[in-house]
């Protein structure tokens, strides 16, 4: 069974924006739709390095703040370039608060 990680309430989480997480594997960035959907992706952008919380959300994507490759938040990949992707983590809401899977995040850490 999943061990779930409370990373806060979804109040906490601008909409169309996101908050950076702290994990074993390094920063996690939590997006928050306009429709109140929440995805975890690595924070770090895979072209140089833009913290991707600091991008703007819309849709189902969000838009690197610094050279504005798009990513999916959905599948982490990014649309329009062969090589760009970022891990993506399961995430959750309940009851108003959001949860990132430990056992995820750990299985992930120890590859
Ligand atoms: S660092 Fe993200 S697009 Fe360049």
């Amino acid at each position: 069974m999943s061990d779930w990680i409370d990373i806060g309430a979804l109040g906490d989480i601008p909409q169309r924006g996101a908050r950076v997480v702290k994990t074993p594997l390094g920063c996690v960035a939590v997006f928050r739709t306009i429709l109140d959907e929440v995805f975890a992706l690595d924070n770090a952008c895979p072209h140089k390095g833009g913290p991707l919380a600091e991008g703007i959300v819309h849709g189902s994507s969000v838009t690197c703040p610094l050279h504005n490759w798009v990513f999916s938040l959905e599948t982490g990949q990014a649309q329009g370039a062969d090589d760009g992707g970022v891990a993506t983590y399961p995430a959750r809401i309940d009851a108003g608060r959001v949860y990132l899977d430990a056992n995820f995040l750990q299985m992930r850490a120890a590859e």
